[in-house]
């Protein structure tokens, strides 16, 4: 058992705890914040702490150069500051870019934005993340990835497109942001150099210690934000847990038999594999328990997630349904998952860490920093006074690190480059040698991306039974080999068909989607707007195609995506005459359908 029955006497965050900033000088602050739900987005953005600083805010970030800004998570800074800045007319002749460390929080947030500006999102209002441009000509509040930005800088060193760069979330120190602060900082001394439009930079972060943030870019003043945090409730087991796991699922069923259905658990675990076995579990549980409990709606939250399942955080649960968020350290601080009563923090983390002896970067289960712990218990009280079940003893929370050991020092060096290690670069010169630099190549190349292959828990049984066909008894490289030449084979020519190239007329290539697409196609209408030929639907050009400014008369997509509106992506120039040569029988029962 994690805890007694009787728990231990309530400790509270007290005024003055290092990164809850309950100000009594102004009780307005501690104001409950109306229930979530119930009240519009434009009044949610006024009740916000951040909103009664607005003015000085805005005031005080216009004469700088450099701000950093503190405040807890949830305050406000991420979705807020940007909109003050644009709507200051500060920086508005570039694009004000804001980073983040996740992809998750850099959609979500960009979506929020959106919608609170009530603006369609790709608009103003974008986004970019690896493989997802949703922005255009138009975008002026850009959120993205660190990696992204980063990218970007190696083309355009001076980030000349950027009036200002908001690097946020900076308290987590990730490989990406800290490399930024240097890239930001030359870019912004370059172009006072080069008389170029100035490049505002602000720093934002959830956690205390930031002067090392203000020092570096030439003392720069620190804002401080006023949270609005309800007390927390800490409780520590009496003994130390020898099986974190454990000690997690008896809490979450211990709160599930005594809590109200809507009191949401957030359980702070370290990777995807327990993650989604304690979730089996769970539900597994739940299904045997008396009526009297209710059911539970177990969701799972780590990086490797396919990014649409990672939104259904956000979903509220079914009414009468406990959601249990099973999550890494994604949900520290970078998002707000609404409902968060409990939070179970079982106080370890996954960390890289990089051994210089061995040349090795080793995944590795550590125990949290206390900056980490405050920050996970936080999560409990954003909307109401909530309560943290620490897995661990109290004497064991004093014993841990103050900070976290930024990505910067714990990653190898190539890691930090964006090279591939000494090690492999090694293997790949002397390839030639052994007349094998293909195979090394495409090795070097699998392994130099997070994994190649998805495991889909429910199908856990069905890709063990596929993947064992390309198991090579020497090893793993040689199965990714195998698999890799399986693909090529398979896709590259999987009827024996012959491989011919048009060269660089691509009218056939597009002729030939037009025959196997012909259902995909939509019609510019003369209002401007489009419609699908198969379901007479609207649809609209998704922001991210490069035919977004174009007016194509005739388009197929590869893709519909439905937010605020349908979106076609990946689109295709086509003939209308190719469609009707492709299939004119199904275009002549349409044209019946539709006179009829
Ligand atoms: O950046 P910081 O943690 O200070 O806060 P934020 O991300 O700007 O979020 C401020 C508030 O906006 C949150 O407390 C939520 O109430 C709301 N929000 C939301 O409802 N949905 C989002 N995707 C993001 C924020
Ligand atoms: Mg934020």
């Amino acid at each position: 058992m994690p805890r007694d029955p009787d728990p231990p006497p309530a400790k509270r965050f007290k005024p003055g705890s290092p990164f809850f900033r309950l100000d009594k000088k102004k009780p307005g602050m501690l104001l409950p914040r109306a229930g979530h739900a119930a009240v519009g987005v434009d009044t949610q953005r006024k009740q916000l702490p951040i909103y009664q600083s607005r003015t000085q805010l805005i005031n005080q970030i216009r004469q700088l150069h450099n701000a950093v800004f503190i405040g807890e998570t949830g305050s406000g800074k991420t979705t807020q500051i940007p909109q003050y800045l644009y709507e200051a007319g500060i920086g508005r002749q570039g694009i004000i870019g804001i980073t983040q460390p996740r992809r998750v929080a850099a959609i979500s947030l960009a979506a929020r934005v959106a919608e609170e500006k009530k603006v369609q999102l790709g608009k103003l209002v974008g986004y970019t993340v690896r493989f997802e441009d949703v922005t255009s000509s138009e975008t002026k509040l850009k959120f993205m990835t660190d990696g992204m930005l980063l990218r970007e800088a190696i083309g355009d060193p001076l980030l000349l497109r950027y009036t200002v760069v908001i690097l946020d979330e900076a308290h987590e120190r990730t490989v990406h942001t800290d490399v930024l602060f240097g890239v930001v900082k030359a870019a912004q001394r370059k172009r006072t150099e080069q008389n170029k439009i100035p490049l505002k930079v602000v720093v934002m972060s959830a956690t205390m210690d930031v002067d090392l943030f203000s020092q570096y870019f030439n003392k720069s003043p620190v804002l401080y934000l006023e949270g609005r945090q309800h007390p927390i409730q800490i409780y520590y087991t009496k003994q130390s847990q020898s099986d974190y796991l454990q000690a997690a699922l008896v809490s979450i069923f211990q709160i599930h038999q005594e809590a109200p259905a809507s009191h949401d658990i957030l359980v702070f675990m370290t990777g995807q594999e327990e993650i989604e076995a304690l979730a089996r579990t769970c539900r597994d549980i739940s299904k045997h328990l008396p009526e009297s409990c209710g059911p539970m709606t177990v969701v799972p939250l780590y990086a490797s997630l396919p990014p649409a399942q990672q939104l259904r955080v956000f979903q509220p649960a079914p009414k009468g349904s406990r959601k249990v968020v099973l999550s890494t350290n994604i949900a520290e601080t970078s998002i707000t998952i609404s409902g968060i009563k409990y939070v179970i923090d079982t106080g370890m983390v996954k960390a890289k860490r990089y051994n210089p002896g061995s040349g090795l970067e080793v995944l590795a289960v550590q125990r949290v920093s206390k900056a980490q712990a405050w920050q996970r218990s936080g999560r409990a009280g954003r909307e109401d006074a909530g309560s943290c079940y620490r897995l661990y003893t109290e004497e064991e929370f004093d014993n841990l690190a103050n900070m976290t050991v930024p990505e910067i020092q714990r990653y190898g060096p190539h890691t930090v480059c964006r090279v591939c290690s000494s090690a492999s670069a090694q293997t790949l010169l002397i390839s030639p040698e052994f007349s094998c630099a293909e195979e090394v190549l495409t090795i070097i190349s699998l392994l130099s991306v997070d994994s190649v292959l998805y495991n889909p828990p429910a199908r856990r049984d069905d890709v063990l039974a596929v993947r064992k066909k390309f198991i090579s008894s020497e090893g793993d490289h040689m199965t990714l080999l195998n698999i890799y030449r399986a693909f090529k084979k398979v896709s590259g020519n999987k009827m024996n068909m012959k491989l011919e190239s048009s060269l660089s007329d691509l009218t056939n290539v597009r002729r030939c989607l037009a025959h196997g697409l012909f259902m995909n196609a939509a019609e510019l209408q003369p209002d401007g707007s489009y419609v699908a030929l198969d379901t007479h639907q609207h649809v609209a050009i998704h922001p991210s195609s490069v035919l977004f400014q174009a007016k194509p008369a005739c388009v197929l997509f590869s893709e519909l995506l439905h937010t605020s509106r349908c979106y076609m992506r990946d689109l295709c120039l086509v003939d209308a005459d190719w469609l009707q040569e492709a299939a004119p029988e199904y275009f002549r029962r349409k044209l019946r359908a539709t006179k009829s």
